[in-house]
C-alpha cells in the first residue's frame, strides 16, 4: 500500500468514526493510553500542594476532600483574619496564587478526574451552579447583621429552591443503574463532585447549628430529606474510606460562623 493509499484510507476511517459517533470514543482511549489517566486534558501528578487558606473549611474543603480521596501531599498556610491581607497581597504580586475552583480542577487534572472533552461545557455549568448556591449562603453567613430570621428564610426557601435543582441533575436511579446516581457528571466521578458534596456538607450543617433561641431539635435538621437522590448522593460520596478517614481527623476543621446572632 502506498503512502498515498494510506492516508485516503485513514481519513476515511476517521471519517466513518466521525459518522458512527465513536470519535470521542477513540480520542477518550487514546489519550488515557498516552497519559496513564482519564479527563480531557490530564496533567502530571502533583508532588505538594501548599494551601494559602483560612484554618477553615470555606472554599477550601473541596479542595482538602479531594486530596484526602486521592492521596495528594498538602500543608496549609492557615492563615487568620489578620495574617490574610498581607499574604494575599504578596500572592497577587508574585502572580503565584490561583483562585476559586480553578485550584480544584487542576487537582482533579492531576488525578485523571477530569471531565472527558464532550462534557466541558456540561462541568463548568454544573460547577458554576455549585459556586452560585454556595454564594447564597456565603452572603447571609458573612453578613454582619446575620440573624435567626435571615437563617430560617434561607432555610425554609432560599436553600430548597436551589437543592431542587441539583436533585433533578443527578442521574435518576430509575433510568440509570445505582452507581450512576453516585456522580453528578454522567455517572463517573469528577473533581465537580467534590465542589458538590462539600457544598452540600456545608449547608447541612449550616441547618443543624444551634443559634441563639433554638430549640435542641434545630440540630436534628436534614436539609436533605426532601430530596432522595442528593442524599444517596452526599451519603455515597461522604462513605468513600479515605473520605472517612479524613473527616474523622483532626485536620478537618469544624464548621462555624463568622457571626453568631443576638438573641
Ligand atoms: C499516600 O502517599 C504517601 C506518600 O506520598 C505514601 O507513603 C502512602 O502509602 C500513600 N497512602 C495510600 C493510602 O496510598
Amino acid at each position: 500500500m502506498s503512502a498515498a493509499t494510506l492516508v485516503v484510507v485513514l481519513i476515511a476511517s476517521l471519517i466513518a468514526l466521525h459518522y458512527t459517533g465513536h470519535e470521542a470514543l477513540v480520542s477518550k482511549t487514546v489519550s488515557r493510553l498516552v497519559h496513564g489517566k482519564a479527563g480531557c486534558f490530564p496533567i502530571k501528578d502533583i508532588k505538594h500542594v501548599k494551601l494559602h487558606y483560612f484554618a477553615g473549611r470555606g472554599r477550601g474543603e473541596a479542595m482538602r476532600l479531594l486530596m484526602n480521596d486521592y492521596n495528594i501531599s498538602y500543608s496549609e498556610m492557615g492563615y487568620t483574619r489578620e495574617t490574610w491581607p498581607n499574604a494575599k497581597q504578596e500572592g497577587l504580586k508574585s502572580g503565584l496564587y490561583l483562585f476559586g475552583q480553578v485550584i480544584l480542577r487542576y487537582l482533579g487534572r492531576s488525578v485523571g478526574l477530569d471531565c472527558e472533552c464532550d462534557e466541558l461545557d456540561y462541568c463548568n455549568m454544573i460547577a458554576a451552579g455549585i459556586e452560585d448556591m454556595g454564594k447564597q449562603l456565603s452572603k447571609i453567613m458573612y453578613d454582619p447583621s446575620f440573624s435567626v430570621a435571615m437563617r430560617d428564610e434561607y432555610l425554609k426557601s432560599t436553600l430548597p429552591t436551589w437543592l431542587g435543582y441539583f436533585e433533578r441533575l443527578i442521574p435518576s436511579q430509575s433510568t440509570n443503574s445505582q452507581k450512576q446516581s453516585d456522580y453528578i457528571i454522567h455517572g463517573h466521578l469528577t473533581w465537580v463532585d467534590y465542589l458538590l458534596v462539600a457544598a452540600l456538607d456545608a449547608n447541612i450543617e449550616f441547618g443543624q447549628f444551634l443559634l441563639p433561641g433554638d430549640s435542641p431539635d434545630q440540630a436534628k435538621t436534614d436539609v436533605l430529606k426532601p430530596f432522595p437522590k442528593l442524599a444517596q448522593y452526599y451519603n455515597s460520596m461522604f462513605n468513600r474510606p479515605a473520605v472517612i478517614d479524613y473527616l474523622k481527623s483532626d485536620k478537618r476543621y469544624p464548621f462555624k460562623l463568622p457571626y453568631m446572632p443576638k438573641k
